[in-house]
């Protein structure tokens, strides 16, 4: 399988390269920093068909395009490549990281899709995985542009996989809690129900396997979201308010 994993220099993307990394399968891997992805293709090049480097800042959505045009259909692509602005309840975000934010989280998706889905669509085949997040069924006030950003990103999704299904299109939204990352290690909180890379990992490649079109988890994490999701609004904001 040729398989385009965004922002996998690190973190989820770099241990799904790990756990897709097969003699059967053909990575193409695509982040800014080319030092981290050559180290990883150097650690994984022995247990793979083949590893393509695409090295892009995928907010440079031209750039990003032109990598992708010369290139092949894939058979799964997984939307992975996110930034967060950290948790804070005293800093109002910028217009500029507000706008980075969406760049990376939001539009840089479509920009991938524009590019790839056409190529999936003529092959009848393929499956799109976005990275989205529990935070965008409840939004904490410390983080309300980063759950605002997975929030669209779980419309769109939505709206892809009802267009393309006709045509062969298998999309999967993946919905984690926390898991050890570049991107937790920056959290100064204990978080609850914190995973391990790899499980996380391990756990949303089962899921895609079983083709799911949706999947939160830990599922004791996203009980307690949906349980409060289901209370009175201000009852709600007491309790967020108390927990923030
Ligand atoms: N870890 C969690 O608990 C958690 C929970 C829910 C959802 N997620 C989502 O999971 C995804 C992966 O995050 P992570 O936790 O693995 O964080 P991470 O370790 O910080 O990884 C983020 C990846 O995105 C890439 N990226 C960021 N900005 C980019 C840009 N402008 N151009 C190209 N690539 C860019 C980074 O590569 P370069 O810096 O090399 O460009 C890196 O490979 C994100 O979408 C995140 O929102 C994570």
């Amino acid at each position: 399988m040729k398989i385009l994993i965004t922002g996998a220099s690190s973190g989820l993307g770099a241990e799904f390269a790990r756990q897709y990394a097969s003699l059967e399968n053909e990575l193409y891997l695509l982040a800014r920093r080319e030092e981290k992805l050559q180290k990883l293709k150097n650690e994984l090049q022995n247990r793979c068909k083949n590893i393509t480097l695409i090295v892009v800042d995928v907010r440079n959505f031209n750039e990003l395009q032109n990598k992708l045009r010369v290139l092949d259909s894939f058979d799964i692509v997984i939307l992975n490549a996110g930034v967060s602005l950290g948790h804070s309840n005293t800093k109002i975000p910028t217009i500029q990281e507000f706008q980075n934010l969406y760049d990376v989280n939001v539009l840089s998706q479509h920009a991938v899709l524009e590019v790839v889905l056409p190529k999936m669509v003529a092959n009848k085949s393929g499956k799109i995985v976005f990275i989205s997040s529990l935070s965008s069924l409840f939004t904490m006030p410390s983080a309300k542009v980063y759950a605002s950003s997975k929030r669209a990103l779980n419309a769109y999704a939505e709206g892809i996989a009802y267009k393309y299904a006709s045509d062969g299109i298998n999309v999967s939204v993946m919905l984690p809690g926390f898991i050890k990352s570049e991107l937790t290690d920056k959290n100064d909180f204990t978080m609850p129900f914190l995973l391990e890379t790899d499980e996380g990992v391990r756990r949303m490649k089962k899921a895609i396997e079983k083709k799911k079109r949706f999947y939160a988890f830990p599922l004791r994490f996203y009980l307690i979201i949906r349980l409060l999701n289901l209370l009175p609004s201000l009852l709600r904001q007491r309790i967020v308010n108390y927990i923030n």
